[in-house]
């Protein structure tokens, strides 16, 4: 397909599944919902074409705001039976702080709605009209930063928790079969949908979703108190990808308060939060036999030591020094970056939990291939950084606008190697923002 094509497509896709209330699904049938940072690179992929629902995503998301600055991961706007566990489930009501507008989940994702904002910035024509949109929303945004700092972090470190795998985005990821290895969640009783709209074996295992559930139960009993959760909770984990979006968020931030004006005390906060983060997630989070940045088990006390393309995205917040950043991308070129495959798998490809096809297993992913993409190019490593922009490319041309996509180039070859969703908004989003560069 011509770069073209491609384009009319995406926006077709992202037009599709746009809703009447204003926000954008990430796919029919199995994401029937607004999901919290899908809306973030929603935005920027509408930006190029149509930054009135631009806006809208952003918008409709921060409305779902929670009192304390939280911003939730699944705002239940509509009803659907295509999904579980769905609102009645979740029971955000639970909570005293929540919205009373809206129901939602009781956790959150990865916070990409300061780099959202920054890039929509950029795209924008009418920088005035912009402006406008920037000043009337940004300190929902910063609130939702400042929550980290205030209640997910119990050791001070600028290191916020994730107290779900469903938090960190990479919901699948064999490295929470540690955590699951070290709990005994009751088998329960559901009917899931996921595995109604894709093939069983690309999810995860009913054994996985009695944990996931299990978490949840435990965050209800205490009506989602994040210092209870803290105590209690059997899966807490201080994830790079995570720390590394909250930390490019708070930048992006700071450049908005800037170039706003006015803001000076904001400014400040988030400055000295920022350094205390990058400093603790550069003596706490990497290591050195890897050569890569780790997730941290702080129940137990102890790095997750695993290679995933998380490890890699520190560099988006440009949080390593220029030699540690040498010594992760060489890393990054020896375990994923050969040329038999598509940079960049989800999990690390030499390991033996590596699955070619299982979600967050090993497939690659647009929405993290976009943030090394830019994040390489912050260190100047533009030729990997090209590549990763070309494979993004072509492997969208070739399978089509999936959820996930196999990083095996001969098995691209010779079959369809597109896997999940398909016409998934933020692969068509962050396609369109890619090929506008
Ligand atoms: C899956 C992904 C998550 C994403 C959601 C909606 O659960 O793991 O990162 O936000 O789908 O697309």
């Amino acid at each position: 397909m011509k770069h073209q094509q491609l384009l009319t497509k995406a926006k077709e896709i992202l037009l599709n599944n746009f809703q009447e209330k204003g926000f954008t699904i990430p796919c029919k049938g199995l994401y029937p919902f607004q999901w919290n940072w899908d809306s973030g690179f929603i935005a920027i992929g509408f930006a190029h074409f149509d930054m009135e629902k631009a806006k809208k995503e952003i918008k409709t998301l921060i409305d779902s705001q929670w009192s304390n600055g939280f911003i939730p991961h699944i705002i239940f706007h509509n009803k659907s039976d295509t999904y579980f566990p769905g609102p009645n489930f979740h029971r955000s009501d639970l909570s005293k702080l929540s919205n009373t507008n809206v129901p939602t989940t009781g956790m959150t994702q990865p916070h990409v709605l300061g780099i959202a904002l920054e890039r929509m910035y950029e795209i924008a024509e009418n920088k005035e009209a912009m402006i406008r949109f920037i000043k009337e929303n940004i300190d929902a945004i910063y609130n939702f930063s400042l929550y980290f700092y205030n209640h997910r972090d119990p050791l001070d470190e600028g290191l916020a928790y994730i107290y779900h795998n469903w938090e960190s985005g990479t919901d699948n990821s064999p490295i929470w079969d540690d955590i699951w290895d070290t709990m005994d969640s009751p088998s329960l009783e559901f009917k899931r949908k996921d595995t109604g709209h894709v093939d069983a074996s690309q999810r995860p295992s009913k054994r996985e979703y009695d944990h996931y559930l299990h978490i949840i139960e435990i965050a209800k009993k205490h009506n989602y108190d994040d210092a209870k959760i803290a105590e209690f909770s059997p899966f807490l984990v201080q994830d790079p990808l995570f720390n590394s979006v909250l930390i490019s968020s708070n930048k992006a931030l700071i450049r908005l308060y800037e170039l706003i004006g006015g803001y000076e005390e904001k400014v400040e906060k988030l400055k000295s939060l920022t350094q205390k983060s990058i400093r603790n997630f550069n003596s706490k989070l990497f290591d050195e036999k890897l050569g890569a940045y780790c997730h941290y088990d702080l129940r137990k006390g102890k790095l997750l030591r695993y290679v995933s393309s998380s490890s890699f995205s520190p560099l988006h917040a440009e949080i390593p020094t220029k030699e540690r950043a040498e010594k992760l991308i060489y890393t990054m070129m020896k375990k994923f970056g050969n040329e038999h495959q598509y940079l960049c798998a989800s999990f690390d490809p030499t390991h033996e939990r590596f699955n070619p096809k299982k979600y967050w297993r090993g497939p690659v992913w647009i929405n993290l291939n976009w943030l090394l993409y830019h994040g390489l190019k912050k260190y100047d490593y533009t030729h990997i950084a090209e590549r990763i922009k070309k494979e993004s490319i072509e492997i969208i041309e070739k399978n089509g606008f999936y959820e996930y996509f196999d990083a095996r180039k001969e098995i691209s070859e010779k079959q369809a190697a597109g896997y999940g969703g398909n016409n998934f908004s933020w692969s068509a989003a962050l396609l369109i923002d890619l090929l506008n560069e």
